[in-house]
């Protein structure tokens, strides 16, 4: 569906440095996603074709990650949650392992005075207990020292499984039926969604309108499960660390494109 001349729109590419004229993007200022989820995959093909170590392809992966950040609170998204490392991650070797945590160290020390300065506010989903002590003091004094912030919301899933975090959730439900508090055909689905990482118990975040996933790779690898119910996917063959705010902008127009039902009919 074509929207030029619209007066909603959102001209956003001239703001993208060096971009092409012909790869001017028009956005619907009326129809942003509150929400985006983004895969951010492909960081070890990247590194491959140029024959680096994978971790310089994580490291490129998090500079392209910043300017998501940053683009993401320009264009108004309310939230962007970037999965960063799944329960499944740990199957790696020990070395891309620990790598991937020592850069995201290094990116939240590094950019946290920013991301105040943005009015960023930083959450985790995932059980981040079990990664490694520097990784976890240097991630909790982010969550902290953005804990006020009111501008868009970033969410990092960090050891984060959609299967594990429903497990967690109904163990919880569990909990109190067997204590007598709860009866079973009481059970809700708002219950289960309440005790995700996502959840009014948690991050409290809307389901994402739409999940992006890079690389050419399309399927979900164990991300937002339940939240993904209705969730728009677009998926783009750029590898994540070539992932630029225009190609994102290309995403959301796509999303933008779509007759979103939810199984009803008009
Ligand atoms: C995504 O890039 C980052 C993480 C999963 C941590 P990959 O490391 O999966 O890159 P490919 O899929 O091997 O190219
Ligand atoms: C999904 O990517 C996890 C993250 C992007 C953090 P993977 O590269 O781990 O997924 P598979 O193995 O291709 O399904
Ligand atoms: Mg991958």
């Amino acid at each position: 569906m074509s929207r030029k001349g619209s007066p909603n729109t959102l001209l956003q590419s001239k703001t993208i440095g060096g971009q092409a004229a012909e790869d001017m993007i028009e956005l619907d200022r009326n129809r942003m996603p509150e929400h985006v989820a983004i895969i951010m995959d492909g960081n070890g093909r990247w590194a491959k074709q140029r024959g680096i170590p994978r971790l310089a392809g994580h490291r490129a992966g998090m500079e392209a990650m910043k300017k998501i950040v940053d683009h993401s609170d320009k264009l108004g998204i309310k939230y962007l949650t970037v999965y960063a490392f799944s329960t499944e991650n740990w199957r790696r070797s020990m070395e891309e392992v620990s790598g991937i945590f020592k850069l995201l160290v290094t990116f939240v020390n590094r950019d946290l005075r920013e991301l105040i300065r943005n009015n960023v506010r930083v959450k985790v989903l995932g059980d981040y207990s079990t990664i490694p002590a520097d990784s976890k003091e240097a991630l909790e004094r982010t969550l902290a020292g953005t804990k006020e912030d009111t501008g868009l919301q970033f969410n990092i899933a960090l050891n984060y499984g959609g299967r594990d975090e429903i497990r967690r959730s109904v163990a919880r439900i569990a909990e109190r039926v067997a204590a007598g508090e709860v009866k079973p055909a009481d059970i809700t689905e708002d219950m289960i969604g309440a005790g995700l990482w996502t959840g009014s118990e948690h991050a409290d975040l809307p389901d994402p309108e739409l999940i992006i996933r890079t690389s050419g790779e399309e399927r979900l690898s164990n991300f937002l499960l339940w939240q993904g119910a209705y969730s728009e996917l677009v998926f783009s063959d750029v590898l994540w660390p070539d992932f630029t705010p225009g190609e994102y902008e290309k995403c959301i127009a796509a999303y933008q494109s779509r007759d979103r039902r939810f199984g009803g009919r008009k």
